[in-house]
C-alpha cells in the first residue's frame, strides 16, 4: 500500500443506522432521487465507454464493482443493480463466446463504524452478485492493485476527511466562529475548506487509480455549487445556518457551552464544477468521459414538511452533532429546529424556491498505468 494514502485517517461520522423511523435507511429519499436521476447517465456511460475488448478482466470473468460511501442501504442496492444490468447488456453485445457469462462481486465500502449489519441484513434476496463489506476510509487504499472494474460513489465525496485545522484556530484569519459550515462568505474560511477538498480528492483519485484495472470506469455523483453562488445562498446552506442558529439558542439558554458551538463545523465542502474538473485534470490519471450537471426530480412522496426535512437532516448529522455536544440535548435541538423552520416559514419561502441546488455526474476512465504513476 502507498504510505501517503495509509496515513490519512479520515474522521468518521456514520449516518443513523438500523431501519427504524429515524434511520438513514428510512430518511434518504432525496439521495435516492439523486440515484434514480443518474440511472440513465450510468447506463449511457457503460454502453458507450466500457469496452470489454480492452478491459483487463481475468479469465475467471468476475466483474468487480465497488460502491464507496454506501451507508446502510437501500440506495446503494439500487445503484449496484443499475450498474450490473448495464454491464450485462454491454457484455452481451461484446462477448466473444456466446455461452460465456459474467459473475459479479460487489464491494460495499463505508467507514468502520457504518452500520454494516443493517446493510447485510437488507441485501436484496434475489441479487445476482457476491456481496462483500469493505470497512475504511475511501481517502486511503481499500483494494489490491488493479482489482476493480467499476467504482461508484454517490453523495459521499463532499464529506471531507476532517475539518481544516485553521477553521477551529481562534488565532487564524480562517477561524469560523460565526458559522457551522463553509458559507462561502469569508474568503479565508472558503480557502481553507477548498484546500482540504483538493487534498482529499487528490488522495481519493490516487488510491482509485491504483485499484482500477486499465480501462475501468469510475462514476462520481456529488452536490456542487453553481458558479458565483456561495453556499449561504443555497437552500441547503440556509437550512444548515438555521440549524446553527438552534445551537446558538441552546448556548444562550445555558444548555450547551458557547465555545463548543464556536468550535463546531461541518466537515462538508461543495465545490463548483470547474473546481472539481481542475482537480481531475491536474491529477492526470483519469480521462473525463462524461460530465453532466443536473437537478434531481424529487418524487411526490417527498413533498417537504418541516418534520420531514428535520428527519432527513437528523439521519445524516445526528452522529456528528452528538460526538461534539453529547446526547443530552439532541432531541431538544431537533424539536427547536422543526419549530424554527415552521416559524420562519422556511419551506415556503422564496429562498427555497431559488434553491440553487445542483448535482454533478462524472464518469472517469483510468488512463495511466501504475508504473507511469509511480515514476511521475
Ligand atoms: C449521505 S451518505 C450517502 C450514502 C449513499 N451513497 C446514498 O447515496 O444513499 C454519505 C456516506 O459517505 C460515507 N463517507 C463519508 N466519508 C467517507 C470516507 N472517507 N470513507 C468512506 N465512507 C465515507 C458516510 O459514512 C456516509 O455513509
Amino acid at each position: 500500500m502507498g504510505d501517503e494514502e495509509t496515513k490519512i485517517l479520515a474522521k468518521s461520522h456514520p449516518m443513523v443506522g438500523g431501519d427504524g423511523a429515524r434511520s438513514y435507511a428510512k430518511n434518504s429519499s432525496y439521495q435516492r432521487a439523486v440515484m434514480n436521476a443518474t440511472k440513465e447517465m450510468v447506463e449511457d456511460a457503460i454502453a458507450d465507454k466500457l469496452d470489454f475488448k480492452t478491459l483487463e478482466i481475468e479469465a475467471s470473468k468476475t466483474f468487480q464493482i465497488a460502491d464507496l460511501g454506501c451507508s446502510t442501504g437501500p440506495n446503494t442496492f439500487i445503484a449496484v443493480q443499475n450498474i450490473i444490468e448495464a454491464v450485462e447488456q454491454k457484455y452481451l453485445i461484446q462477448r466473444q463466446n456466446p455461452n460465456s457469462a459474467l459473475e459479479f462481486q460487489v464491494f460495499f465500502n463505508d467507514h468502520n463504524d457504518n452500520d454494516f449489519n443493517t446493510l447485510f441484513k437488507t441485501l436484496p434476496p434475489e441479487r445476482k452478485y457476491f456481496a462483500t463489506g469493505v470497512p475504511g476510509s475511501f481517502y486511503s487504499r481499500l483494494f489490491p492493485e488493479k482489482t476493480l472494474h467499476f467504482i461508484h460513489s454517490s453523495y459521499s465525496l463532499h464529506w471531507l476527511s476532517r475539518v481544516p485545522e485553521e477553521i477551529v484556530d481562534s488565532k487564524s484569519p480562517a477561524w469560523n466562529k460565526s458559522s457551522i459550515q463553509c458559507t462561502g462568505l469569508v474568503k479565508e474560511v472558503t480557502e481553507a475548506y477548498a484546500a482540504q477538498f483538493n487534498n482529499d480528492m487528490e488522495s481519493f483519485l490516487n488510491a482509485r487509480a491504483q485499484e482500477l484495472v486499465g480501462g475501468g470506469l469510475m462514476v462520481i455523483v456529488i452536490s456542487i455549487l453553481p458558479n458565483g453562488i456561495p453556499m449561504a445562498k443555497t437552500a441547503e446552506g440556509k437550512i444548515y445556518d438555521l440549524l446553527g442558529s438552534c445551537l446558538i439558542d441552546l448556548a444562550k439558554m445555558g444548555l450547551i457551552d458557547e465555545e463548543k458551538v464556536d468550535s463546531f463545523n461541518f466537515p462538508l465542502y461543495y465545490p463548483t464544477c470547474e473546481e472539481i474538473e481542475a482537480i481531475i485534470r491536474r491529477n492526470g490519471l483519469f480521462s473525463i468521459e462524461r460530465m453532466k450537471i443536473f437537478a434531481p426530480v424529487v418524487p411526490g412522496e417527498m413533498t417537504f414538511s418541516a418534520e420531514r426535512s428535520t428527519a432527513q437532516i437528523r439521519a445524516v448529522f445526528e452522529g456528528l452533532i452528538e460526538e461534539h455536544f453529547g446526547h443530552e440535548f439532541i432531541d431538544q435541538l431537533f424539536i427547536n429546529f422543526t419549530r424554527k423552520q415552521l416559524a420562519e416559514n422556511f419551506l415556503k419561502s422564496d429562498d427555497l424556491k431559488n434553491h440553487n441546488k445542483i448535482d454533478l455526474f462524472i464518469a472517469l476512465k483510468r488512463i495511466n498505468t501504475i508504473d507511469s504513476y509511480w515514476s511521475m
